[in-house]
């Protein structure tokens, strides 16, 4: 099986900083994948080059064997742990905006036919994250779970196939946190979907993922910390679907991109 996203010798600095070095990573699709890691260790960075807003400094990020679009492409959806959604809209123009903006990209207003099936499709993506009953609530006067599910929403109306989460329950109460994870449980069963979830809860990570990942440094300079960067010290496939088998290395390395 080859891999749906796939991460040649990564690596990302700022100035002489090192933050990840040498990240090497393939993931099936339909792939659970954890990864946890001391903070500042570049989990976030990771996936901001997964989304496609950063590009690597070295190595060569590949989705279904092609090289990563450098803009956020509808295939990839994300949400944050706080402050996605648009506060001056409602829940139901927060989701439909997802849709009026490809479809519209100058005055981002669909009217008419096209209005009304945007609307029906966000309302169905809402009643499929537990908000049908808020389609018209603001942000302001919504819990943060219900903040999260509607950011869920937001993240899925474009249908992609990689979610990426970063640290997305992580503000919210222990009780309305195990009800996002039944629920992030059955959007990936039930949209197929491969997520790549950061977390700081060692056991959020075990129990939804079926692979967990640590990112952490491997080599110290106390002299110069800025010195070595983080890379995937820990990589535990836990249930299937299977981690992809490496691709056999009959082609010479890619060279190193230095930009
Ligand atoms: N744009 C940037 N310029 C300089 N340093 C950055 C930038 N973005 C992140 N960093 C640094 O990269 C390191 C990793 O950050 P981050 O990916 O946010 O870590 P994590 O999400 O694991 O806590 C941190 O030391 C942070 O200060
Ligand atoms: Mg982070």
């Amino acid at each position: 099986m080859s891999a749906l996203l796939s991460l040649k010798n990564v690596w990302v600095e700022y100035g002489d900083k090192v933050v990840l070095e040498k990240v090497n990573l393939e993931v099936a699709e339909g792939a659970f994948l954890s990864i946890i890691g001391p903070s500042g260790a570049g989990k976030s960075s990771l996936l901001r080059l997964i989304l496609g807003q950063e590009t690597p400094t070295r190595g060569t990020i590949l989705l279904d064997g092609q090289p990563l679009k450098p803009e956020c492409g509808p295939d990839r959806g994300v949400v944050f742990q706080r402050y996605s959604v648009f506060p001056h809209m409602t829940v139901l123009g927060n989701v439909t905006f997802g849709l009026e903006c490809p479809a519209a990209p100058f005055a981002a207003r669909l009217f008419g036919t096209a209005r009304r099936k945007a609307e029906a499709e966000a309302t169905a993506m809402l009643e499929a994250v537990g908000l049908g009953d808020s389609l018209h609530l603001y942000p302001a006067q919504m819990s943060g779970g219900m903040q999260q599910r509607l950011a869920i929403a937001q993240a899925l109306i474009k249908r992609p196939r990689i979610l990426l989460l970063d640290e997305p329950f992580g503000a919210l109460d222990p009780g309305i946190r195990a009800d996002m994870h039944g629920l992030i449980t059955r959007l990936w069963r039930d949209y197929s979907l491969t997520v790549v979830m950061v977390t700081h809860d060692i056991k959020e990570a075990f129990t939804l993922g079926t692979r967990v990942l640590a990112l952490d440094k491997r080599r110290h300079d106390p002299h110069a910390p800025h010195r070595y960067g983080a890379t995937a010290v820990y990589d535990l496939p836990l249930r299937g679907p299977p981690v992809p088998a490496p691709e056999p290395e009959t082609a010479p390395e890619p060279v190193a991109a230095t930009n």
